[in-house]
């Protein structure tokens, strides 16, 4: 019973860590874990001294017993993730407590709701520290994401005990973010859009709400373009002749990430409009002789068709 407590987080901490290391760590706790539960064995041996580490291991009662009371709740939580997982790992289970703090005294008081972490009534934050207790391997940079410091933690979005939807959330994708995100939804319903409604590609493709680095949660740990270019590898580069704003200011330059009035995403209504801004008409017309700068004019990509580089010349034309 007393291995419920501490100890058990000590292990389950590397769990949700997928790195290739993964493994080592894992033996590396479990050496530390069974070190402990024999350190926290002979500590708590009659007649030894620690009145801290009695206290926070003689109320833990044990999921066996919330049962009793909470009968449907326990039974839910057969085929949750959590005790799934534990189990795999044979080493005992995330269990009630380890969300809800012992339950000694609740119990004890027929189920007193003053001696028991609700989660529900808790604040955010230290809800968020009781999930990041565990998760905060793969999920390192919560503190710093816009969600946390607006308030939205973990349970705004995820579900423990009812959640019908991977990986335990509240509701799918995109609708659990439309809920909040209001602005968001018209911008996915343009005539030119990426098909996230359609169920093409997900917000957490290129967003982790668990925050990041990057402004705007974007996954990405060098610049703006992985994460766009994991996808369109046909613009990636490197390019002999690279058209500098790809690299320096990013796909953003020219589209629009969400959707767009204009085709290709583009954020700019027509083509001359979006490379005069640049490009200063009356330099093209010298160039090209033309009226470089009017709608009615060739547009330019119709001869620099590489607008994102190109091997073979320095003018984007094939
Ligand atoms: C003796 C019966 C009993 C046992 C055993 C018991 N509870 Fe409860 N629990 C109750 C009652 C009664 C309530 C209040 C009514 C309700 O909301 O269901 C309650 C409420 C709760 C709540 C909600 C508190 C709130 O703020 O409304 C949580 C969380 C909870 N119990 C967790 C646990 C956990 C975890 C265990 C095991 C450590 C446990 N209970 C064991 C009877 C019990
Ligand atoms: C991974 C963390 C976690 C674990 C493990 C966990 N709970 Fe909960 N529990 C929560 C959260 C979060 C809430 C608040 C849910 C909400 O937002 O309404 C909650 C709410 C509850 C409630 C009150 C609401 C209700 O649904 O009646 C009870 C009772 C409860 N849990 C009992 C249990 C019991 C019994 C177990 C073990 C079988 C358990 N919990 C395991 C996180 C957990
Ligand atoms: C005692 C450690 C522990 C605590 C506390 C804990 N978890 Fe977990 N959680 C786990 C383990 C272990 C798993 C199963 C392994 C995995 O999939 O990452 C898991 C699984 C999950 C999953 C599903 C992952 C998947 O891929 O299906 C979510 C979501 C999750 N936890 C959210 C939470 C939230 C929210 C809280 C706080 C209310 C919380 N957890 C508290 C250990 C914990
Ligand atoms: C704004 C909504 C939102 C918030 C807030 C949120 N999550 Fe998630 N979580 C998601 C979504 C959506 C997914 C699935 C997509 C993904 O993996 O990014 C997910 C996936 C997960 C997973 C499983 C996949 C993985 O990467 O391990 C875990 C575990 C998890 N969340 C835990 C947490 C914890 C712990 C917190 C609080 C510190 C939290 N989440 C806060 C929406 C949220
Ligand atoms: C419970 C409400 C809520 C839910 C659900 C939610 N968000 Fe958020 N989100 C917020 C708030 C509040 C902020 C911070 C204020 C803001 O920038 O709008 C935020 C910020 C963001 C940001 C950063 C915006 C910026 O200006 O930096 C992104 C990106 C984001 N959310 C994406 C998502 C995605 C994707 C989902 C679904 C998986 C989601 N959110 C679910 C409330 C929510
Ligand atoms: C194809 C990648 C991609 C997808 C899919 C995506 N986003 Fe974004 N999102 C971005 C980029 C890039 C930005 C930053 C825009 C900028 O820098 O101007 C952004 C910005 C945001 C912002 C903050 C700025 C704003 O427009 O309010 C929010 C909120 C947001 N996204 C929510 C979502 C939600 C919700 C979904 C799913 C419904 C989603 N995103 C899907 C790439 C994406
Ligand atoms: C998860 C994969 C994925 C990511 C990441 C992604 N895209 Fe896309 N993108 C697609 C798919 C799939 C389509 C085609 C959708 C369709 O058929 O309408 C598409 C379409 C487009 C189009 C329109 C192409 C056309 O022929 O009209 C543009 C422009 C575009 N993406 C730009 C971007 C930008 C900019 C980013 C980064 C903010 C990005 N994409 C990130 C998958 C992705
Ligand atoms: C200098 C402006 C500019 C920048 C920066 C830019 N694009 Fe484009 N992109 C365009 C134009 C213009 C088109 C339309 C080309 C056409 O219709 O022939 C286009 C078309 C596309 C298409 C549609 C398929 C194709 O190749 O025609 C995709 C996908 C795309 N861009 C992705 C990206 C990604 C990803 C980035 C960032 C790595 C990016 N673009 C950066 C201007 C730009
Ligand atoms: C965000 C600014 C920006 C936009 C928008 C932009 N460009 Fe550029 N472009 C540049 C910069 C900066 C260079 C590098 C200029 C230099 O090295 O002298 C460049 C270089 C070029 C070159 C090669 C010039 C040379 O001789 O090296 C061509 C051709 C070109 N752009 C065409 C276009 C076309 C066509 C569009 C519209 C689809 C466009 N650009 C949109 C900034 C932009
Ligand atoms: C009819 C085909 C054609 C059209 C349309 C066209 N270009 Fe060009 N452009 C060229 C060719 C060919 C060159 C290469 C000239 C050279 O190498 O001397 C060039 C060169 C350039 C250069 C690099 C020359 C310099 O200044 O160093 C830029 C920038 C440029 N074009 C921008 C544009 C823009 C912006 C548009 C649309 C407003 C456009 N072009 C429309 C054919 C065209």
């Amino acid at each position: 019973m007393h291995a419920n407590g501490p100890v058990t987080h000590g292990v389950i901490d590397a769990i949700p860590v997928k790195l290739p290391g993964l493994r080592v760590v894992l033996t590396f706790l479990l050496g530390a874990g069974v070190f402990c539960a024999t350190s926290l064995a002979a500590s708590g041996a009659p007649g030894s001294e620690t009145p801290a580490k009695d206290a926070a291991h003689v109320d833990f009662v044990g999921a066996e017993s919330c049962a009793t009371c909470h009968e449907a709740v326990a039974k839910g939580f057969a085929s949750n993730p959590h005790t799934k997982m534990a189990l795999m790992h044979g080493n005992g289970n995330v269990t009630c407590e380890s969300c809800h703090g012992p339950g000694g005294e609740h119990v004890a008081g027929g189920g007193d709701t003053t001696k028991i972490f609700d989660p529900a009534k808790a604040a955010t934050k230290d809800v968020d520290e009781k999930c990041l207790s565990c998760h905060a391997g793969a999920h390192p940079n919560f503190a710093r994401s816009p969600h946390a410091k607006a308030g939205v933690g973990c349970i705004s979005c995820h579900d423990i005990h009812n959640s019908k939807e991977e990986p335990l959330l509240k509701a799918a994708q995109p609708g659990l973010c439309f809920q909040c995100h209001t602005d968001t939804k018209p911008q996915f319903a343009m005539p030119f859009h990426h098909k996230v409604n359609e169920g093409l590609i997900q917000c957490s493709d290129c967003h982790d709400v668990h925050g990041t680095f990057e402004e705007n949660n974007l996954k990405s740990t060098a610049d703006q373009n992985a994460i766009c270019t994991r996808c369109h590898t046909e613009v990636r580069g490197p390019f002999v002749f690279e058209h500098a704003p790809v690299k320096a200011e990013g796909c953003m330059a020219c589209h629009t990430p969400h959707g767009s009035q204009n085709a290709r995403m583009l954020n700019m209504p027509t083509i001359s409009t979006l490379c005069n801004q640049c490009h200063s008409p009356v330099a093209a017309a010298t160039v090209h002789g033309i009226d470089a700068g009017s709608a009615s004019a060739t547009p330019c990509i119709s001869c620099h068709t590489m607008v994102h580089g190109s091997n073979v010349s320095q003018a984007f034309i094939r």
